[in-house]
């Protein structure tokens, strides 16, 4: 039976309960919940059931209705992360950290798109008119025919859109939208939820895109973007590291196209720009190998991408010592550090270990395995990895190396970027096509003998 009064909803995850507490039950998060109007009863709170509706008109699925052709915003990177471009009605959303650059990247994309012949209106919440139009003036976009549109009450952003059709909508940002039907605060789940429920009916009803930016918070205090994301059809996150200029925008779902695609962004004095090579500029960083330092070959999306790894394994005077993780999965990283000393008898007790993707890059592939166990090995032994050398492959609890999909992209990729040996498992689809020297190892007691010569 359904919750009749789970009406204490946290503001954090959007887990409804039926009565209030200190700490959410579903995401650990402390004084997020709050109480809320339910967004609907039915009449005299009656089961759907109870009264009839309309019949719904069925279709079968060989209608021949031609692919809506798409918007392409000519900024390549973003046109690859929504899969080709933009889809007619279809709804957005953009995530990320506050002041990590969504405004500055969906004005740019306002003016692309509106460039590229639609029309556009970006309606902020957060910024007056004349802070939008600096900002467009300082990114050299003052000429371009975007209309904007500085308003919080939703109702009056649906009745101008009505009366103005344009192609494309810019919500910055959800959470500042305010739907009056709905008591309570906004920024509240229930009212972004509600207003992008009102967005997404009234992309799909009249065939307008519509992009909302959504801010991600830790605090709990305005609802995260995750409670819209399951009414959309599509989400980017744009992520970066404060101190970086990289900034990465990431799709997680995407009804019309590959998720886990990602567009690199640099963000300079005069707005984002493209970074078409992402291998080149993750490396540029880079010196003289030295001890620690491991380049894996990476895919994103449908991209490879070369990125380093670095560690860093020095002795702690502590009882508990250190595992710090930038870049990477910390899970993941204990169980590398478990199977080394299981399978390796390499101890890492009583030493700290950091572990750091260069570049404020994220990775989240298991592939990247074998790169983290020689970057550790590497920095636990104090010897450097052999030059030009990638690495990647999987690492299996039993210390066993499993092969990794797209062998020949990654290694193509190394090979384009002057690298000449790989060291991967064994029994992968390399053919050697590529001209690398191939070291296929079968696993990580062979790393550790072969290349760091001990055990
Ligand atoms: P903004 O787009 O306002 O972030 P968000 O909408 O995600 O909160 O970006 C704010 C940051 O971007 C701000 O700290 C300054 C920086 N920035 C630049 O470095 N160059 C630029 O051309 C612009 C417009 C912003
Ligand atoms: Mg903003």
């Amino acid at each position: 039976m359904a919750k009749a009064s789970a009406n204490f909803v946290c503001q954090s995850c959007g887990n409804a309960t039926s009565k209030w507490s200190g700490r959410c039950d579903a995401c650990g998060e402390w004084n997020t919940i709050t109480e809320e109007v339910p967004l609907s009863q039915g009449p005299g709170g009656k089961t759907l059931g109870a009264t009839r509706g309309r019949k719904v008109a069925l279709s079968d699925l060989a209608t021949t209705e031609a692919a809506p052709p798409r918007t392409a915003s000519r900024i390549d990177e973003l046109d690859r992360v929504l899969g080709g471009g933009l889809v007619p009605g279809s709804a957005i959303l953009v995530g990320g950290d506050p002041g990590i650059g969504k405004s500055t990247l969906l004005l740019q994309a306002a003016a692309a798109f509106a460039r590229a012949g639609q029309k556009v209106i970006y309606a902020s919440g957060e910024e007056a008119r004349a802070q939008v139009r600096m900002r467009a003036q300082r990114l050299g976009l003052g000429e371009a025919p975007v209309q904007l549109a500085a308003e919080t009450n939703l109702r009056d952003i649906l009745t101008t859109l009505e009366a103005e059709k344009p192609g494309l909508v810019i919500v910055d940002s959800i959470q500042t939208m305010w739907v009056d039907n709905v008591a309570s605060a906004p920024g509240s789940v229930a009212q972004v939820r509600a207003a992008a429920h009102e967005l997404t009916t009234f992309a799909k009803r009249h065939g307008t895109s519509v992009i909302m930016v959504g801010h991600v918070t830790k605090d709990g205090q305005i609802a995260g973007p995750r409670v819209v994301e399951h009414m959309v059809d599509t989400v980017l996150y744009f992520e970066g590291e404060r101190g970086h200029q990289f900034r990465i925008l990431r799709s997680v779902k995407n009804r019309f196209g590959p998720a886990d695609e990602i567009g690199v962004f640099e963000m300079t004095g005069g707005g984002l720009a493209e970074v078409l090579n992402p291998s080149a500029l993750f490396l540029s960083e880079r010196g003289t190998p030295a001890p620690g330092s491991v380049v894996f070959s990476g895919i994103e999306g449908t991209r490879p991408v070369l990125v380093e790894f670095q560690a860093l394994v020095a002795p702690t005077p502590q009882s508990q010592p250190r595992r710090s993780v930038v870049g990477w999965d910390g899970g993941r990283l204990a169980m590398i550090l478990a199977v080394l000393e299981a399978r390796c008898g390499i101890p890492f007790a009583g030493l700290d270990v950091y572990l750091n993707v260069a570049g404020g890059m994220k990775i989240n592939e298991p592939a990247a395995d074998l790169a983290v166990a020689a970057a550790l090995l590497s920095a636990r032994e104090d010897i450097a990895v052999p030059p030009e050398t990638v690495v990647f492959g999987e690492i299996s609890l039993s210390g066993a190396l499993r092969p990794v999909g797209q062998t020949e992209n990654r290694l193509k990729e190394a090979q384009k970027l002057g690298f000449s040996n790989a060291i991967l498992p064994k029994g992968g689809k390399a053919t050697g096509k590529s001209g690398m020297s191939l070291s296929q190892m079968p696993d990580l007691v062979t790393l550790v003998g072969e290349v760091f010569g001990a055990g």
